[in-house]
């Protein structure tokens, strides 16, 4: 009792202290705000470093042999991870590592994964033809949360924002990052996009970018996710270029794949031969 007053008067002074802030900021304008939030650092694609820490689901593909990211994904459920089809239809199960909770890929952080096994969407041919969607099953769970898949079709209007995530290129030449990235950018209204891209289809992909350009995932962010209201709206999957103004990113639409990717599922575990954890099962010996 004790410690939940002092956990309250704590919440509260919290509060206090926020309504500060915020009159203080209307009044004096955001600048007030500046001295507080961690220095922004602009990059060529935009956005700024983060920490897996922030977003756990978030996971780097590396080949067997290579510690940098060629790819991303992200955790849809303990032991299964979404990514796009174009990151993997190279590689056998075996020659991809998934590596969680490791901001820095130059470090030993987080845990890493073997994949078993894949499903690629029957569909895929390219990334331009859309479907590019697969799901990796790992040999072993993660311990990390995971994020839900947007299942809306209507959570895709234009001008909604969302984040994008990854290891990728900072510039359209390169190089990529060793620490995990993320940009802000808004979704593209379908018929802009169509307008712009001859190959965009609307029931496949969405397109997210800004009307500057200047934020954008680039090459090596691929199979990453687009986020939005805290669910997977969107896999990176193409673009023109990288952050050009005019040429927003393409990602896999997934509430048209929502179904279809959770219906994917790890195969069922062998039958047990050791019943020694059913300690109260009715047919037990002894
Ligand atoms: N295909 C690229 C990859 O394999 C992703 C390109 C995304 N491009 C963009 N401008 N959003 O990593």
């Amino acid at each position: 009792m004790r410690l939940m007053g002092v956990v309250l008067a704590g919440l509260v002074t919290l509060a206090l202290v926020n309504l500060a802030l915020v009159n203080l900021a209307a009044v004096d304008s955001p600048v007030a705000l500046a001295g507080s939030s961690t220095p922004v650092q602009p990059r060529i694609v935009g956005g700024a470093s983060t920490r897996t820490a922030e977003h756990p689901w978030m996971v780097a593909l590396t080949t067997a042999t290579s510690a940098s990211a060629y790819c991303a994904g992200a955790l849809i459920g303990a032991d299964r991870v979404v990514t796009a089809a174009h990151c993997i239809t190279d590689y056998r199960p075996d020659g991809i590592r998934v590596i969680a909770g490791r901001t820095d890929l130059r470090s030993s952080d987080g845990q890493e994964r073997q994949v078993l096994r894949y499903w690629i969407h029957p569909d895929y041919t390219s990334p331009e033809h859309g479907d590019d969607v697969a799901v990796l099953f790992l040999d072993r769970a993660l311990p990390y949360p995971t994020l839900p898949l947007e299942t809306d079709p209507g959570a895709y209007w234009a001008g909604a924002p969302a984040t994008v995530l990854g290891w990728g290129y900072t510039a359209e030449r390169g190089p990529s990052s060793s620490e995990l990235r993320s940009a802000d950018v808004v979704l593209v209204a379908d018929s802009d996009c169509a307008a712009t891209y001859r190959q965009f289809d609307q029931r496949a992909m969405v397109c997210a970018g800004t009307a500057r350009g200047g934020s954008d995932a680039c090459y090596g962010d691929s199979g990453g996710p687009l986020v939005a209201g805290g669910r997977l709206i969107g896999v990176t999957s193409w673009g023109s270029g990288c952050a050009r103004a005019g040429r927003p990113g393409v990602y896999t639409r997934v509430a048209s794949y929502a179904a279809e990717i959770d219906a994917q599922r790890p195969e069922p575990v062998e039958l047990r031969r050791d019943y020694s954890d059913y300690w109260d099962w009715p047919g037990r010996l002894g």
